[in-house]
C-alpha cells in the first residue's frame, strides 16, 4: 500500500484481500463482515480495488439519495450490460438522466392504471389454468407460474396487440428463456441478440403505423422526446425495451412466489388477506385503483415479504469523485455495495427479524424512517416500476387468492439463489384446490 493510501481515514476491515460477486458466497461473506466489523467495513479486493461495504442505515440514504450524483453503477452491471445495453438500468451520468426524463411519465399513476385491464386478463389466465390442474388433482410449480404471469403481463403493457399479433406467432413465447433461465450467461445473451430483429420488425411497423389509439409502454416510449425534441434512435429503444421487459418481470415473479409460499406456511396471514380481497374486490368488475389502494392489509403482506426476500438483494455503486461517509474518506474509484437483504434483516433496526409478520408494516411510513428499507433502492435511481408491481401483484393476489388454495407440497424451506436477482433455488410445487 502507498503512502499517500495510508493518509485517507478508512474504516475497519480485514487484511487479507477478499473476493465478493454476486453468489452465494457473497452474502455469507458480507453477514460475517458486518458482524466482525460493523457497520462501514473497508476491504481491499483482488483486482487491487478499494471497496467499502455499508451498513449503517443513514449512509446508505447518502449514498443512494443526497450523495448519489458522486456514485455510478458499480461491479457486477458489466453481465448486465451484455444483456440490456446501455438502458436505464445500466447507464449512468448524462445518458441516464436523459433516458430517464423521457421515459418517467410513462410510469405516471393514471398511465399505469390503465393497464389494471391486462393485469385481470393475466390473472384470469392462471386461473383457467390452476382451476384444471385442481380437477385433475395435478400440482402446479408456482414459480415458473408466477414467472409466467409476470412476463405475459409486462409482455402486453409493452406490445398491447402485437403480443398475440407478432410475438406469440413465432411458435412458443420467444421471451420465455427469459424466465427458465436466470444464468444470464452467454448463451442467454446470443438469445437476446436474435430478439433484436423481432423487436426491430416491431418498432418499424409502429413507426409506419396509422393506429393512433394504441396504448400501451411501446407507444409512450415512442412518443418521448428529450428536451432538443428529440426521440430514442432504434438502437436505443431496443435498448430500453428489453431493460424494461427484464427489470419488470423477473423481481415480480420471485416476490410472488416467496409470497405463496409464506402464506401457505400462514394460515392466519392468509385468512385476513382472503377476507381483506373478497370485501373489496368481491368480483373483477371491482378491480380500480380506489379499490387496491384500499387493500392495506395486503400491502403490508407484500412489503413484509420485500422485507426478508428483496429481489434486488445487494447493489453495488463505484465512486467517481471524493466523498465521505461517516467520518472516513472515499476515494474515487472506491466500490461499494449495500445490501438490503442483509439491512432488512439486521436485529438493531428490525426485532426478531427472520420472523414474518406484516403487522411491522401497519404503522406509517414516518415511524419507520429510521429503519433501513429499500428493496425499490431510494432516491432518483429508485426504481420506476415500483407502483406497476405492488398494483399488479395487488390484483394477482386479490382475484386468486379467494378462489385458490394453495398447499406447499414440500414443506422444507427453499435455499436461496443468489444471483442478480434473489430466487428460490428449488423451484416451489403446490396443490391447487378450488375454494
Ligand atoms: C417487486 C418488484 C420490483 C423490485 C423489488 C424492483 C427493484 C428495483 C431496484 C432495486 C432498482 C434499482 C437498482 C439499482 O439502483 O441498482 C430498480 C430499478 C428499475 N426498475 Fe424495478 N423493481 C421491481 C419491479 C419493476 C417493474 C414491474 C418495472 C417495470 C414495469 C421496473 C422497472 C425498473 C426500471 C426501469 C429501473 C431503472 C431505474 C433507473 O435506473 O432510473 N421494476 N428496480
Amino acid at each position: 500500500m502507498t503512502s499517500a493510501q495510508l493518509a485517507f481515514r478508512r474504516p475497519p476491515g480485514p487484511d487479507e484481500p477478499v473476493t465478493l460477486g454476486i453468489d452465494p458466497e457473497t452474502l455469507t461473506t458480507l453477514q460475517n463482515l458486518q458482524r466482525e466489523y460493523g457497520d462501514m467495513v473497508s476491504l481491499q479486493q483482488p483486482n487491487g480495488r478499494l471497496a467499502y461495504f455499508v451498513n449503517d442505515a443513514s449512509e446508505v440514504r447518502r449514498i443512494l439519495v443526497r450523495r448519489h450524483s458522486r456514485y455510478h453503477k458499480g461491479p457486477g452491471f458489466e453481465r448486465v450490460k451484455m444483456l440490456l445495453g446501455n438502458g436505464l438500468i445500466v447507464s449512468d451520468g448524462d445518458v441516464w438522466r436523459r433516458s430517464r426524463t423521457m421515459i418517467q411519465p410513462a410510469f405516471s399513476r393514471q398511465n399505469v392504471h390503465r393497464l389494471m385491464t391486462v393485469m385481470v386478463e393475466c390473472c384470469d389466465r392462471r386461473a383457467v389454468r390452476w382451476a384444471d390442474l385442481a380437477a385433475r388433482n395435478e400440482p402446479l410449480n408456482i414459480t415458473s407460474e408466477t414467472c409466467d404471469f409476470a412476463l405475459e403481463l409486462i409482455l402486453i403493457s409493452i406490445f398491447g396487440n402485437d403480443y398475440e399479433r407478432r410475438i406469440l406467432t413465432q411458435g412458443e413465447n420467444p421471451f420465455a428463456f427469459l424466465s427458465r433461465d436466470s444464468k444470464r450467461d452467454l448463451g442467454v445473451v446470443l438469445k437476446v441478440r436474435k430478439l433484436r430483429d423481432l423487436l426491430l420488425s416491431i418498432i418499424a411497423e409502429r413507426r409506419a403505423g396509422h393506429d393512433e389509439q394504441v396504448f400501451d409502454f411501446l407507444s409512450m416510449y415512442l412518443a418521448a422526446t428529450d428536451k432538443q425534441g428529440n426521440a430514442f434512435s432504434d438502437a436505443e429503444l431496443l435498448d430500453e425495451l428489453m431493460t424494461l421487459i427484464v427489470a419488470g418481470f423477473e423481481t415480480s415473479a420471485n416476490t410472488l412466489n416467496w409470497v405463496w409460499y409464506l402464506i401457505a406456511r400462514h394460515p392466519d396471514v392468509e385468512a385476513t388477506l382472503i377476507e381483506e380481497a373478497q370485501r373489496v374486490l368481491p368480483n373483477v368488475s371491482a378491480v380500480s385503483d380506489a379499490a387496491l389502494s384500499a387493500m392495506t392489509y395486503t400491502q403490508q403482506t407484500l412489503e413484509e415479504v420485500l422485507r426478508l426476500y428483496p429481489p434486488v438483494w445487494l447493489f453495488t455503486r463505484r465512486s467517481h469523485v471524493e466523498d465521505e461517509l461517516d467520518d472516513y474518506d472515499v476515494p474515487p474509484g472506491t466500490d461499494i455495495y449495500l445490501s438490503p437483504f442483509v439491512l432488512h434483516r439486521t436485529e438493531r433496526y428490525w426485532p426478531d427479524p427472520e420472523r414474518f409478520d406484516p403487522q411491522r408494516f401497519a404503522t406509517d411510513s414516518a415511524s419507520r424512517k429510521e429503519q433501513p428499507y429499500f428493496p425499490f433502492s431510494l432516491g432518483p435511481r429508485r426504481c420506476l416500476g415500483e407502483y406497476f408491481s405492488f398494483l399488479e401483484m395487488k390484483v394477482h393476489l386479490g382475484l386468486l387468492l379467494p378462489r385458490f388454495r394453495l398447499r406447499l407440497l414440500d414443506e422444507a424451506e427453499p435455499h436461496l439463489e443468489l444471483g442478480i436477482n434473489l430466487r428460490s433455488a428449488e423451484d416451489i410445487f403446490m396443490q391447487p384446490e378450488v375454494r
